[in-house]
């Protein structure tokens, strides 16, 4: 299995300010990528996320949904093609501006060893109490971390490997709410959650929607009728 890389050419990211650009936040052109260098896994993407959109992507397994999100946030970088954003300036982009830019939660959630509080905020001392309650609580994790013993400084062992599927999801779901970035990208979040929390998770995504451009993978097609764009990837290729 490849593991991202650490040194990423970021020469294929640009920030652009170009006038036509409007409502889109992050345009992908031409993106193709190989894990192995023979196999082309995504095959000439063109993608574009708006401000104020929910886009929904589906595919069956395999067909490069999760290695496209990885690829537009440069975890791995791709063959051909450029992602672009487009920002108020067109300053240089670097790796940091371009991590501020999303909040990312994958398909299988990571978590760390040490208290809730800690894994929601990264360690990150400018988010407030009420800010870490106010997301937990969006993303349906308040009620259970309040039913344990110490709360929110419950210490997380074994990276979390203590809590359901469900649970970490919607930590890490919580996590990405505190980040506050422009692009939300979410890989199968609900796959592991109940018809209860599934629905208060897409009632905050819709509400975030204003503010951001939401790019939610899914194998469920009925939430599509919650998205203003349908895509669909079939062996690397957007249809
Ligand atoms: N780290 C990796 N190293 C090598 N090959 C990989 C790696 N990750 C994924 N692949 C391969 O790339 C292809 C696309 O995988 P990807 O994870 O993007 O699919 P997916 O659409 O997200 O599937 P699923 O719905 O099962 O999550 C698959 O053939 C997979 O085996
Ligand atoms: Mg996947």
């Amino acid at each position: 299995m490849k593991e991202p890389q650490s040194e990423l050419d970021i020469s294929k990211y640009v920030f652009s300010n170009s006038p036509d650009c409007r409502n889109t936040v992050l345009m992908v052109k031409g993106l193709s990528f190989s894990y192995d260098g023979k196999v082309e896994v995504l095959k000439s993407v063109d993608m574009s996320l708006g401000k104020g959109e929910l886009t929904v992507l589906l595919g069956e397994s395999g067909s490069g949904k999760s290695t496209l999100l990885k690829t537009i946030m440069g975890l791995y970088e791709p063959s051909e093609g450029n992602v672009v954003f487009t920002d108020e300036g067109a300053a240089p982009i670097t790796k940091h501006s371009m991590t501020n830019k999303f909040a990312y939660v994958p398909q299988d959630a990571m978590l760390f060893n040490a208290s809730i509080y800690e894994n929601l905020t990264w360690g990150n001392k400018e988010i407030s109490h009420g800010e870490v309650i106010a997301a937990a609580k969006a993303a349906g994790a308040d009620e259970f971390i309040m039913q344990m013993p110490k709360g929110y400084d419950t210490m997380l062992q074994d990276d979390g490997k203590s809590l359901s599927g469900g649970q970490r999801q919607r930590l890490s779901i919580a996590r990405a709410l505190l980040k506050n970035t422009p692009i939300l990208l979410l890989d199968e979040i609900t796959s592991a959650l109940d018809k209860e929390n599934e629905e208060k998770i897409l009632k905050t995504i819709l509400k975030l929607k204003e503010e951001k451009a939401i790019l939610l993978i899914t194998h469920k097609t009925d939430l599509c009728e919650y998205a203003d764009v349908v895509k669909t990837i079939k062996n690397g290729r957007i249809e």
